[in-house]
């Protein structure tokens, strides 16, 4: 049997992290992975550039059952320092948009600065494993793997969530937790498209492909970015961002004018051009495609401006800057993000991810219950959590 100090389950971004970290420390560090490829989800993300962080992220980017376990990690090893050692590297960079960092390239750059830093300090990394049972020991833990069995004394599961099973994902994670008696809170899709009921598809899948400036509402929380129409539902990152805020069976709220006075502006123009059509009217702010699908889905009368009466010209602007939409569900793991919920952060020490109640098991990453926004976040929480272990397995 071969021994190890530490051996982490998961060679994503935050189990790489770990590891390095680790391993710069001195200890003997092996980081098995059941993937033939592996940092697919790095290679992936941000459309092939890696939103490897966001200069911005704070405790309140991250949803979570308790939302101070974050902050310490977040505070100890932060973006800044992340930034830095990817400028150490070399890595040209730039901000897209709302602090969010991306390569100038490519996102095969940071996995290999990952696979850089774990290999300088010796790490060893076997894949494609599969690991096929795990037992607590009196110094540790041991592992019966399709590669022989090894031992540790600190074991890292870092298999990260349920989203695109195609990379990886596995509930893993979830089921060593409650092998070793953690509680595990339900998981969910998150930062994920929306699907719709039929009578809202059948009108608005023709829009597929037209993207609007909106803000998206569920429970209080807002996000103001764009929405898009696809052929399957809504998505974008306003509706990704709401998403992980959402529950089957409620209601979302668009505002389709977020910027503008859209009231204001239909009444400016009614008493400029009385004749011009309500149509022509929201092609000033919409695409056209947009406008004439609206009107129909939102049973207006394209009629003349003049022809408005009342409280007439409200009701159409209401109807723009308070849509109410009951998604059908989330198109799933399939095309999700992240995956909210996952190990309880209660069963773990916020200081170093170590479980309060099974000495020497630690959990990183996505695997618990601490999820970001989208821009960034979900990397962070990676790099962070992985960091603050990676002191002290
Ligand atoms: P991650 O999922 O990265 O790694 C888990 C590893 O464990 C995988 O290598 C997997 O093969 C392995 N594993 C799983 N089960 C196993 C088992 N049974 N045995 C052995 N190994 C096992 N975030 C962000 O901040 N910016 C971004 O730009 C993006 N973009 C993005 C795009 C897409 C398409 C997705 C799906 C996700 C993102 N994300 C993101 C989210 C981000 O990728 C995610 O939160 C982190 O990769 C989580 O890192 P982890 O290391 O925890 O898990």
């Amino acid at each position: 049997m071969a021994s190890y100090d530490v051996i982490v389950i998961g060679a994503g971004a935050a189990g790489l992290f770990c590891a390095a970290q680790a391993a710069q420390r001195g200890r003997r560090v092996l980081v098995l992975d059941h993937a033939k490829r592996i940092g697919g989800k790095i290679l992936m993300s941000g459309g092939g550039r890696c939103n490897f962080t966001n200069m911005y992220a704070a405790p309140e980017n991250y949803l979570s059952g308790n939302p101070h376990f974050c902050k310490s990690a977040l505070s100890r090893y932060t973006q800044w320092d992340f930034i830095a050692l990817v400028a150490d590297y070399d890595i040209a960079y730039h901000e897209k948009t709302l602090g969010q960092l991306f390569c100038d390239d490519s996102a095969k750059a940071i996995l290999k600065m990952l696979l850089s830093e774990c290999d300088k300090a010796g790490v060893q990394l076997r894949h494609p494993v599969e690991v096929r049972q795990t037992e607590k020991t009196d110094n540790g833990f041991s592992l019966i793997t399709s590669h022989g069995d090894f031992d540790c004394q600190s074991l890292v599961i870092a298999s990260g969530g349920l989203s695109i099973p195609k990379l990886g994902a596995s509930p893993f994670g979830y089921k060593v937790a409650e092998q070793f008696g953690l509680n595990v809170l339900p998981t969910r899709a998150g930062l994920v498209p929306f699907t719709l009921h039929e009578q809202d598809k059948s009108v608005l899948a023709e829009l597929s492909g037209v993207s609007l400036d909106a803000t998206a509402e569920c429970h209080h929380t807002s996000f103001h970015e764009n929405i898009l129409f696809t052929h399957r539902g809504l998505s974008g990152p306003a509706v990704l961002q709401i998403s992980s805020y959402w529950q089957p069976g409620e209601n979302v709220v668009f505002n389709l004018s977020p910027s503008e006075d859209l009231l204001g502006s239909l009444e400016q123009q009614q008493q400029q051009h009385p004749d011009v059509l309500l149509s022509t009217a929201l092609a000033k702010y919409y695409p056209k495609r947009f406008v004439q699908v609206a009107i129909d889905y939102f049973v207006l009368n394209n009629k003349p401006l003049k022809q408005f009466k009342g409280r007439q010209l409200h009701q159409v602007a209401e109807a723009f800057e308070q849509w109410v939409l009951k998604p059908n569900g989330t198109e799933g793991y399939r095309t999700a993000e992240v995956t909210l919920g996952g190990v309880d952060t209660d069963e773990l020490s916020s200081k170093t991810m170590e479980s309060k109640n099974v000495p020497g098991l630690y959990f990183i990453g996505e695997v618990m219950d601490v999820t970001g926004w989208l821009g960034g976040y979900n990397f962070q929480w990676a790099w962070s959590s992985g960091w603050v272990a990676g002191q002290v397995v």
